[in-house]
């Protein structure tokens, strides 16, 4: 059982506070409940081009840009600049190098706002599912309608289909034809940690060559329930870990999970 302790300590760290901070790097301000809608701009400058990206606050967290994405968008242009500078680039050429089609098609969970599959379609030319609980989705559209030029411009495609983590029709309709899974900040409610892990499973099971790359924020303890039991079925490997925010105790990491190597059995 959990001492008080320990309850105590997974309070130190607030999400909510967390979001706030977020924002305020980009705002400069806080939000009020008169904010409908927020846009945000992101410049990348690797593509020399800015992602806008519409956020609904008061729609709840979904609609809301989570602290980790902006890590893989960093990272993910950071690559483009310099491919041999940062260990995303390790993931994204082994993925690249076994293609036998043009784009990598990536399919992402949790999307949120879509900023992160927007990016990565944006620069790395690549076609991308963005998906999310059904009721998220036309905000999902919205933002990849508001960039649909710079998308044209780069070569990459995005579209937006719900996927309910733990439904394996979700997964069945959506298909496994993809070469590269991505997520940020998508550990964070406990009841939603095993219905993941079984997407996860559906996705990555048996196929050898499918990677995901998580970047997280830790903020509770119990989180660590997710990581043990994900362990357990994937290998797990830390590719990259952010510098703490200002009053943030831990930095954003990024995770790249594959499926179990298959123990030869030697006759
Ligand atoms: C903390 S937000 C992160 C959003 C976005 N990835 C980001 O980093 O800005 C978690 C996302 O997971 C989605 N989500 C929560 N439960 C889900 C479920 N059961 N199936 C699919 N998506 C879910 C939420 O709707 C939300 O968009």
């Amino acid at each position: 059982m959990a001492s008080q302790h320990e309850d105590d300590d997974e309070d130190d760290i607030d999400p909510i506070k967390m979001l706030l901070q977020n924002k305020l790097e980009i705002d400069n301000r806080l939000p009020t409940e008169h904010d409908a809608e927020e846009t945000q701009r992101h410049y990348i400058r690797s593509i020399d081009s800015t992602v806008v990206i519409r956020q609904l606050p008061f729609e709840g967290l979904s609609f809301q840009l989570w602290p980790a994405a902006t890590t893989l968008v960093t990272l993910l242009d950071n690559h483009r600049v310099d491919p041999t500078n940062i260990a995303l680039s390790r993931t994204l050429s082994t993925v690249s190098k076994g293609l036998d089609h043009p784009k990598i098609n990536i399919l992402e969970l949790g999307s949120g706002t879509g900023l992160v599959g927007i990016a990565a379609a944006s620069i790395l030319g690549a076609n991308v599912t963005v998906t999310d609980l059904p009721h998220v989705i036309s905000n999902l559209e919205f933002n990849i309608e508001a960039n649909a030029d710079i998308l044209t411009l780069q070569g990459g495609s995005v579209r937006a289909k719900p996927l309910r983590w733990g439904e394996a029709e979700d997964v069945e309709k959506i298909g496994r034809d993809y070469d590269l899974i991505m997520a940020s900040d998508v550990v964070y409610h406990q009841h939603l940690f095993e219905p993941l892990i079984e997407t996860l499973r559906l996705l990555l099971g048996g196929e050898e060559r499918m990677v995901f790359v998580m970047a997280h924020l830790k903020r509770w303890k119990k989180e660590s329930a997710f990581f043990k039991r994900a362990k357990k079925l994937f290998q797990v490997e830390t590719i990259h870990v952010d510098n703490p925010r200002e009053g943030s105790r831990t930095g954003v990491v990024v995770y790249r999970f594959a499926a179990k190597q298959q123990k030869l059995t030697i006759c």
